[in-house]
């Protein structure tokens, strides 16, 4: 899929007073400072789309871009971010949840996962979840030009084995790096996939 344009929409706190547009849309998720902003950036092929930083912490909001005039991506603040306080984790994880579970437009959801650490905790927790509400979800894998590819293999490897302990059949998983723009391809043709189902659907 040819990105042609990319606008940022707006921002807001709650799911319910996000945009009603009644179009597909596609969020991304993980753990803070995952690199879910830069992703979305590097698909896009706007270098300032959406806000990244070094540190945790950088996306507190629910942001959204229309892409093509057709469909939305939208930017989800982080999951276990540790330097805030209790109330501003009880609240960042309301946001998120609620959004995940009453969203319609949302067809599907990418979890990111980082890709040069064993299975964690936090990440299968959060993909339980998922299943537990019948959220459909992609793993994605991010920051792969970190290692060698043999490291990236293994632990999605063992990933992989821990999902299996869970799920029957595993969800579509991608490799990625904002850095070489490994997996974008992939990942847009994923979307390009479903925008299609879904406006043959309601043909
Ligand atoms: P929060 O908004 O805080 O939840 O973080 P985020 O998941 O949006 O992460 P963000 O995109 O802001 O990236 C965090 C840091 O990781 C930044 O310093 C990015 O430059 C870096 N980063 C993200 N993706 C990659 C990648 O694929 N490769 C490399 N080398 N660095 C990356
Ligand atoms: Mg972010």
């Amino acid at each position: 899929m040819v990105i042609k344009t990319a606008e940022f929409v707006e921002s807001n706190s709650v799911w319910n007073k996000c945009p009603k547009h009644g179009k597909a849309e596609y969020a991304f998720i993980g753990r803070s400072n995952v690199g879910k902003s830069s992703l979305i950036n590097r698909m896009t092929g706007r270098k300032d789309l959406a806000k990244t930083s070094s540190k945790p912490g950088k996306t507190l909001l629910i942001n959204h871009f229309i892409i093509n005039s057709d469909w939305y991506l939208v930017d989800l603040p982080g999951y276990g971010y540790a330097k805030i306080s209790k109330d501003g984790r009880d609240k960042l994880e309301k946001m998120i949840k609620g959004y995940v579970m009453s969203r319609e437009e949302l067809v599907n959801l990418f979890v990111l996962v980082d890709s040069r650490l064993e299975p964690q905790k936090i990440d299968l927790e959060f993909i339980e979840f998922l299943g537990i509400n019948g959220v459909p979800f992609s793993i994605v894998f991010t920051k792969a030009d970190k290692q060698t590819k043999t490291k990236t293999n293994v632990n999605v490897e063992a990933f992989k084995e821990k999902l299996k302990e869970q799920w029957e059949e595993l969800p579509p998983i991608f490799v990625t790096s904002s850095e070489t723009g490994d997996g974008c391809d992939e990942l847009l043709n994923y979307i390009d996939s479903l925008n299609i189902m879904l406006k043959e659907q309601n043909n």
